[in-house]
């Protein structure tokens, strides 16, 4: 493993760092060099892609990898400190170990061990194993398989199980969760870390333990060359609406352009007042089968040139706000210029990925999203992003692109991935990933399946594009060929689903069970459930 240490000598924190991280590799690595490495011209730090001081590298990877960020000579914070937290070099090492055995250990009924064996079960690659002890197995509590239905995961048939009855062979790495209690020791040679988190007393607090875990695990688990591949195709999806945006009264002529307009579904009433700029690269109007209210918060995933942004903030008001994320530089200037045009005061860009939005948790009432969410290479996260986001209650109404038995040909081609085309998902796999991210009443609120006509107008520059100008070199035999393949299997829908008001209720208390007579209906219900 190499593990490399950077730092620039004018900032703060670098020996603090550094024991930190020498305290991390003698416990999990010892007999791992660090390399210390000092950067001080910009060149080095494109060299070393050096992202501010201190930099921990593992394998070549930054702790906190991000494709957006671009070298420099800076200092830098993680959260709020200076130095990088503990578990976060942790989790890093244990990236590159790649363990085959997990077992999570706390005390009594092993309650944040469970939340973190759910967790890890659902991130983990396959062929890891993943076990959770404490020391006084009873049954597992319900707080901890409510959080984690919250986060798509059922632990309703995991067991609690006593230390002792964890086989040692199946294990590599323990990782103990006690606070102040003493956890119960695990015998043999394995990877150990401990971290502290504090005994869940309340449902806000079982959810801390869950987020916390699922912050760390995600780390653990992520697969940092598929994160590689995922942000090369971002980044060429970005170029190709760059462009689209960049060459005006070329294919992109906006959403008045026949049929575009029509697939779009924008009334000429709503594109009245619409300034100039403000093209529609989308595939629906998603605020049309909203209930969007005046004084609500919007977010727009993929806000594009600001069409939908503009819409959305004439109704909700001035009482209301509207938020657009978009990662494309010239899109988002073209948005802001739009905004401008349009006089209004209530609109938000913020330069973000979808998959990691720039967004306060449990904060908006209705995302909207117009033909992105195909784009994305980890709609997963984009999925898990819009449930973090949203409020209890808080609603999705989204038009976007499905496709079924897309060929291998198509897939791969990555201007028709662009068109939002080759990254459709089919239908079932949409709805299932909304269900899986924790949304409720998800439906399929409209559902247009292309013709010729309108597929040729997807994979076409000539005919105002479906979603962006990217086809222009493909020959028109290809496309003939493209659109015979895909005859009747590529449509556009509108989704719409609610995140369920808090699942487990403030008056749920940790000696929940079933047969207390003295609690209401509705809590002995959700205990029962399991
Ligand atoms: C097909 S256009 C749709 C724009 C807008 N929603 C509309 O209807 O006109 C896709 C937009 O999403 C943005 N986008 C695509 N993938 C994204 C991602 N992963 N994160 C943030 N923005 C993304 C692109 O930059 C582009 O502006």
């Amino acid at each position: 493993m190499k593990i490399q240490f950077l730092y620039f000598d004018k900032c703060p924190n670098t020996e603090t760092a550094y024991s930190r991280l020498e305290e991390a590799v003698s416990e999990l690595v010892s007999d791992t060099a660090i390399e210390k490495i000092q950067v001080a011209t910009e060149e080095a730090a494109q060299k070393y892609n050096f992202y501010g001081s201190p930099s921990i590298h593992i394998d070549g990877m930054d702790l906190e990898y991000d494709s957006a960020r671009q070298p420099s000579i800076s200092c830098r914070l993680y959260g709020n400190e200076g130095v990088p937290p503990k578990w976060l070099i942790e989790a890093s090492i244990l990236n590159a170990l790649k363990p085959k055995g997990l077992l999570f250990l706390c005390v009594n009924n092993s309650a944040r061990s469970q939340i973190g064996e759910g967790i890890a079960r659902k991130l983990a690659p396959a062929g890891v194993r993943v076990q959770s002890a404490g020391s006084k197995p009873t049954s597992v509590r319900p707080e901890a398989i409510a959080v984690l239905s919250e986060l798509g995961i059922d632990a309703s048939k995991q067991s609690s199980k006593n230390a002792s009855q964890i086989n040692p062979a199946t294990v590599d790495t323990v990782i103990t969760l006690c606070g102040e209690e003493e956890c119960p020791l695990f015998p043999g040679e394995v990877h150990r870390m401990h971290w502290e988190l504090p005994d869940p007393a309340s449902p806000d607090a079982f959810r801390r333990v869950a987020d916390e875990l699922k912050k760390r695990l995600s780390i653990l688990f992520a697969n940092n060359a598929e994160m590689k591949e995922a942000d090369s195709i971002r980044s060429q999806v970005s170029s190709f609406y760059a462009r689209s945006i960049q060459s005006s009264g070329g294919c992109c002529d906006g959403p008045k352009a026949g049929v575009l307009s029509e697939m779009a579904g924008y009334s000429e009433n709503e594109l009245s007042d619409i300034p100039d700029g403000a093209v529609s690269f989308g595939c629906g109007n998603p605020l049309a089968f909203s209930e969007v209210k005046e004084g609500q918060v919007v977010l727009d995933l993929g806000s594009g040139a600001g069409i939908d942004l503009i819409m959305a903030a004439k109704k909700v008001g001035s009482k209301g706000r509207v938020i657009g994320i978009d990662m494309t530089d010239e899109m988002i200037a073209k948005a802001r210029k739009n905004i401008a045009d349009s006089g209004l005061q209530n609109i938000e860009v913020r330069k973000g990925m979808i998959e990691k939005m720039p967004v306060e948790s449990a904060s908006i009432d209705w995302v909207i999203s117009n033909c992105v969410i195909n784009l994305s290479p980890e709609k997963d996260k984009v999925f898990a992003e819009i449930y973090r986001v949203l409020k209890p209650g808080g609603r999705i109404s989204i038009s976007d692109i499905v496709a079924a038995e897309m060929p291998d040909s198509v897939k791969r081609n990555m201007e028709l991935y662009a068109s939002c085309i080759a990254g459709a998902i089919s239908e079932e796999e949409y709805l299932a990933e909304l269900k899986q991210c924790g949304l409720r009443d998800v439906l399929v609120a409209s559902r247009l399946v292309y013709d010729r006509n309108q597929l040729k107008s997807l994979v076409s520059s000539e005919t105002s594009g479906g979603c962006s100008c990217s086809s222009e070199n493909l020959t028109d035999e290809l496309k003939n060929n493209i659109i015979t393949a895909l005859d009747g299997k590529v449509a556009s829908l509108k989704f719409s689903a609610l995140k369920p008001s808090s699942s487990i209720g403030t008056d749920l208390e940790p000696s929940c069970c079933c047969s207390d007579e003295s609690k209401p209906a509705s809590y002995k219900g959700r205990c029962c459930e399991q």
